[in-house]
């Protein structure tokens, strides 16, 4: 009913182009969309609309005058604040930022850094309709840190934290949000953490069923990384591994990113409502960027990865809650 009237509402305003009737039927085909009869139209107006500014940003994309693309992608029936709600963990205002001031290092650093291709990086996960955002992040490091001790990269479980790292203990909420600094002091405090196989990803807060037989990573502590400082963050990338940080990434231009540097000018360096892993960082044609894993599927982004803007005043708060653990 809620679809109808909003439909009715968004049909007065502006007809769907049939010319687009065509690529619709594939978008819906190929993202295995079945929607009931009166939500149809809405979902249409919404994709539509969604159409026009990736056309509108692909055409400046092609003048030069941005460095990223922007796609169709699965999030491309959802309006801005429908995305919002669905794919971000709450905004934290808990655990006061500790600051673990790292030694004054000034040796120079490299100008490239890719954890992915040295063995350090699983696969892309895919979080699904839960805020979990949080507990991928810090298994992207935890698996990192672990591939360095062991030689082997485990996967590590996102359903043992989303289900035991559990307030009011971790300031976790499962797939309401959560923090990374949670997960770790939950694996400190459990000694150790589940492998993905043995307690795989569901995508909804469960009971927590952590078997001590399947640990597959430890953690001795962890280091916060001195907030906004983007030149301490890119120490601890080029030395330390992948680290696991909070960003902005409430923008329909992160909604619909494709590939390129993502540079959004109105990004927030606060309001952190979404969590990934800095996994190196690069610079294309003159722009400095950080190389992150996301965790929306491979179809997201560039195969499920996101080149962020770097040095350019901490956009989208990258540096602001940067974070590692030490095995
Ligand atoms: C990997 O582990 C070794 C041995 O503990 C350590 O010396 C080295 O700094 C680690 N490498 C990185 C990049 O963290």
């Amino acid at each position: 009913m809620k679809f109808l009237i909003l439909a009715l509402c968004v049909a007065a305003a502006l007809a769907t182009s049939p010319d687009l009737d065509q690529e619709w039927q594939m978008w819906k085909d190929n993202n295995q969309r079945k929607y009931e009869v009166e939500e149809e139209d809405y979902r249409r107006f919404v994709w539509e609309y969604n159409y026009k500014i990736v056309t509108e940003h692909n055409q400046r994309y092609a003048l030069g005058h941005t460095t990223y693309t922007m796609a169709m992608n699965q999030f491309a029936d959802m309006t801005n604040v429908e995305f919002r709600k669905r794919m971000n963990g709450f905004v934290s205002a808990i655990a006061p930022l500790e600051t673990t001031q790292s030694r004054i290092d000034v040796s120079p650093l490299p100008d490239f850094v890719d954890w992915n291709s040295k063995g350090w990086v699983t696969p892309v996960k895919n979080q699904g309709q839960c805020g979990s955002a949080w507990a991928f992040s810090a298994t992207g490091a935890l698996e990192g840190q672990t591939f360095n001790k062991t030689g082997k990269l485990p996967e590590i479980s996102e359903q043992n934290l989303v289900d035991c790292a559990t307030a009011p203990k971790y300031d976790c909420a499962g797939c309401n949000g959560g923090t990374m600094l949670g997960a770790f002091q939950y694996v400190i405090d459990n000694m150790g953490i589940d492998s993905e196989s043995s307690y795989p990803y569901q995508a909804q807060d469960m009971k927590c069923r952590f078997n001590a037989a399947n640990v597959v990573a430890t953690e001795k502590t962890y280091v916060v990384l001195p907030s906004g400082d983007e030149k301490a963050l890119q120490r601890a990338v080029a030395t330390v591994g992948p680290i696991s940080a909070a960003i902005a990434a409430s923008h329909v231009t992160f909604q619909l990113y494709q590939s390129g540097i993502y540079d959004e000018p109105q990004c927030s360096q606060t309001a952190l409502a979404h969590n990934v892993l800095i996994i190196g960082y690069a610079i294309e044609n003159g722009n400095p960027y950080w190389l992150v894993k996301n965790s929306w599927g491979a179809d997201w982004g560039m195969n499920g990865f996101v080149r962020m803007s770097r040095s350019k005043d901490n956009q989208c708060g990258i540096a602001t809650r940067a974070c590692y653990p030490l095995v």
